[in-house]
């Protein structure tokens, strides 16, 4: 595993012409911040060694390399789904490439289904902290003590800094947003009303299929990590919506520029 790491970070120095120390990972529908990287460089997945290669709707498969906030960093447009058919070793390889490359921070989002009658269609929610209900733990197997801990600690998963941080950015651009637990599923299908009412009663504010095992390999490897959940459809008690993914893209789609604004803000006050 330590070699195939090395042999795609190895291929990704030889090429790139930047050092950054944050990556973001764009969620389904959420690539319109790649238009605000300057001096952009884009490596396509296929041409990296060891890459999986993207498959989903709404995915283009390819790493952008720039500055965004005066920052240099790297964008990931498009990830890997455990629901694809990748095992959690592919969904989390990117975020050991990005160690290897001496990436510190890793921002992630995500499209997610709103449970918290609080929000709505649109919301931004930065995630506190998450449920892991993926049927494979991305550590599961040898561990290498090169990459982390047997055992990591999990009680601090998302940086409070950065959440102090984002939620003053939001304040100060008069962008409402919210925060709560993010609840991690294999999908590919929605929920039924019953799997809701379930994730919400155990203490969930948003369902995704995504973010929760790259979480977990970026937090065993020591980065600080921010995420967010964009809210594209909303489940209230008692009237069960249809969801369909053209409309989650849709969603997430309108809601992106408040969230590249918090992620360009979280970088321009990054040391
Ligand atoms: N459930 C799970 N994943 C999702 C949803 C949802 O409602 N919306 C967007 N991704």
């Amino acid at each position: 595993m330590l070699e195939i790491i090395e042999e795609s970070a190895s291929y990704l120095r030889s090429i790139i012409r930047s050092k950054p120390e944050t990556a973001i990972i764009l969620g389904s529908g959420l690539g319109e911040l790649v238009d605000h990287i300057e001096d952009k460089q884009e490596i396509s997945y296929e041409e990296i060694p060891n890459f999986p290669v993207s498959t989903v709707e709404g995915h283009s498969g390819k790493l952008i390399l720039g500055k965004l906030g005066g920052k240099e960093i790297l964008a990931m447009q498009g990830r890997f789904h455990y629901y694809e058919g990748y095992n959690m070793k592919k969904v989390t390889f990117p975020v050991r490439v990005m160690k290897a490359l001496g990436i510190k921070n890793l921002f992630v989002s995500n499209a997610a289904g709103g449970m918290n009658p609080d929000f709505v269609v649109g919301d931004v929610m930065i995630i506190t902290d998450h449920i892991n209900l993926f049927p494979e733990h991305p550590l599961r197997g040898k561990n290498f003590s090169e990459l982390g801990p047997r055992f990591p600690d999990m009680s601090d998963a998302y940086s409070k800094e950065f959440i102090r941080m984002a939620e003053k950015t939001a304040a100060e651009n008069h962008i409402l947003i919210q925060k709560g637990v993010y609840v991690g599923t294999q999908g590919p299908t929605y929920e039924t009303p019953a799997e809701y009412k379930y994730f919400r009663v155990t203490g969930g504010d948003a369902v995704g299929m995504s973010t929760v095992p790259e979480v977990i390999v970026a937090r065993h490897c020591g980065m600080n990590v921010f995420a967010v959940s964009v809210i594209t459809d909303m489940w209230y008690e008692g009237n069960p919506v249809k969801v369909s993914h053209e409309e989650v893209i849709e969603a997430a789609n309108s809601a992106q520029p408040k969230m590249t604004l918090i992620m360009t803000e979280l970088l321009k006050q990054l040391q």
